[in-house]
């Protein structure tokens, strides 16, 4: 397994997830906490910080490891600037949602789970969003996109190109 430090920008990143850690008023109690910061600062939760999280908060790896994939929320692989969560819910589907699909995957070369080589964009698919009225429905970080066609796959995707909407 690579070292910690093998990690884009490490040291700043570890300084500031140890001054966090040193505020802490029980280190036992912090590890979620611990690992919010951590995401926060990486952007995921890779083996290697995991391990060092653990070492820090004196917790076995195993528990470290048991929090990470229990909670969607945390991420074990690197994500794009921005996530492309597209609705696969029975609303969507009905509405034609898999053209859209076929359109993202066109225009950014990746499948459901990937991120495109300029670590742009990720594309995932979601469960219903509760917004089914809007259905196809495509959120982008936090924004919602409703009644998407396959013919709004480029200015969404530009959008975020230019920087413009990143969240
Ligand atoms: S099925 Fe897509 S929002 Fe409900």
């Amino acid at each position: 397994m690579a070292d910690v430090f093998s990690l884009d920008n490490a040291s700043e990143k570890l300084e500031a997830l140890d001054a966090f850690i040193d505020v802490q008023p029980s280190k036992e109690d912090s590890l979620i906490a611990v690992l919010h910061k951590a995401q926060e600062l990486f952007g995921y939760l890779p083996s290697e910080v995991q391990l060092y999280v653990s070492r820090k908060l004196n917790i076995p790896a195993s528990k470290v490891y048991g929090v990470v994939s229990f909670y969607s929320y945390f991420s074990q692989e690197k994500r794009g600037e921005n996530t492309i969560n597209v609705c696969m819910g029975t609303a969507c589907f009905v509405k034609g949602v898999d053209k859209v699909v076929d359109e993202f995957s066109k225009q950014l070369g990746i499948k459901f789970g990937e991120t495109t080589p300029d670590g742009l964009f990720t594309m995932k698919d979601v469960r219903c969003i509760g917004a089914c009225g809007l259905a196809p429905v495509v959120m982008v970080n936090e924004k919602v996109y409703g009644h998407v066609k396959a013919a709004d796959v480029t200015t969404i995707i530009e959008s975020y190109k230019n920087g413009e909407r990143s969240e």
